[in-house]
């Protein structure tokens, strides 16, 4: 792994204000997330793959970009996540960094490699340090639930991802178990907004774009979605990595649960011509959750209302559609959502 540090380049701890790596910093959440911690002043350090830095100017201005320090790494390997985190007197880790479901359909093994064994690194990194860290905070997600809405053996989850995520919960229960790590596993449902360009649930997003392009766009799937603004999934792992806490513990997100036929209408109307169809695939998820727990973890609710969201991500795709920042889709097309 190579750091790079983007700001004065002092690596070490001071300051009393607590160090963050967050894995997976350059997606859709790691930015906003980092958007969060930095308007509070705290340190963070960026680990990811280090191709794609385009969602960075979406979450951050340019100030708070160049107090990002960057590390160019891979969660697969073990020893460079222990040096990231001893060379930059790490307090602190949220987990984010993961292959969504059409990349572990398209490469099962590496997507075991990268969402298993990435994250049994990062659990094993924290434990080699446990005393020092704060709870582990990752990413899991709705698609640990079977088709009946249950984590059970026989309700299993709709897809290989979701069995890795369900793994992940294990891993980190056994830990807290068996060595004292603590974690907070938070499971988003479809995060939306400026950031979010891919995945399976990533259509109403480019349905946005377009919109604010003013172009066509067909949402393949039905059903509902419960849904997470990029902004406050980011506050929503912030917070939760400030928390004081000891155990194991994982909690659905909260957020407005909407038909997607109601989410199309909504972004209609956020961009007055626009045209946003919906198919009647299923996607392969539980239609909404219960994130009671969550809202009682932090003390209330991050969630914006989902109309305003909406709105509020259609003006800023318009915005940067005109800025040449973000590129609508060509033309309408489905395999977006795949
Ligand atoms: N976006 C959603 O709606 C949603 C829903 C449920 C769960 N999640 C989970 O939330 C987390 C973040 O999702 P996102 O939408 O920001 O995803 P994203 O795909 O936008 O970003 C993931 C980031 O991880 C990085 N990454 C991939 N493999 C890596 C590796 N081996 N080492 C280091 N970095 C690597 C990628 O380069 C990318 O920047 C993921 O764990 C995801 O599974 C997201």
């Amino acid at each position: 792994m190579t750091a790079e540090a983007n700001h004065d380049g002092d690596s070490g701890g001071g300051g009393g204000a607590r160090r963050f790596l967050i894995t997976g910093a350059l997606g859709a959440i790691g930015v906003w997330t980092m958007r969060s911690l930095l308007d509070r002043d705290h340190d963070v350090v960026a680990l990811d793959l280090g191709g794609a830095r385009h969602r960075l100017a979406l979450a951050l201005d340019d100030d708070q970009q160049t107090r990002v320090t960057h590390v160019q790494g891979d969660i697969t390997d073990l020893a460079g996540l222990e040096r990231v985190l001893d060379a930059h007197a790490i307090t602190d880790v949220i987990h984010l960094a993961a292959l969504q479901v059409p990349f572990v359909r398209e490469d099962p093994v590496l997507g075991a490699q990268v969402n298993v064994v990435g994250t049994a690194n990062v659990l094993e990194a924290v434990r080699r340090r446990a005393g020092g860290m704060g709870p582990l905070v990752y990413a899991s997600s709705v698609a640990v639930y079977g088709p009946a809405g249950t984590l059970a053996a026989a309700d299993a989850p709709g897809t290989l991802y979701g069995v890795y995520k369900r793994a992940n919960e294990g891993a980190a229960a056994r830990y807290f178990a068996d060595y004292g790590v603590s974690s907070i596993g938070l499971r988003p449902h479809t995060v939306f907004g400026p950031g979010r360009d891919q995945g399976v649930t990533s259509a109403p997003t480019i349905a946005m774009v377009a919109a604010a392009a003013r172009r066509p766009f067909h949402i393949p799937f039905g059903g509902r979605v419960q849904l997470q603004h990029t902004a406050d999934a980011g506050e929503a792992f912030a917070r939760t990595a400030l928390l004081d806490y000891e155990g194991a513990s994982v909690h659905d997100l909260d957020g407005p649960v909407v038909a997607v036929d109601d989410l199309a209408a909504m972004i209609e109307r956020a961009a007055p011509g626009a045209r946003v169809t919906v198919g009647d695939a299923v996607l392969p998820l539980v239609e909404s959750v219960d994130g009671t727990s969550f809202v009682e973890l932090l003390g209330g609710s991050v969630m914006g209302p989902a109309e305003a969201r909406v709105a509020e991500s259609v003006r800023r795709f318009e915005d940067l559609v005109r800025r040449g920042l973000v590129q609508p889709p060509a033309v309408a097309t489905e395999a977006a959502a795949d």
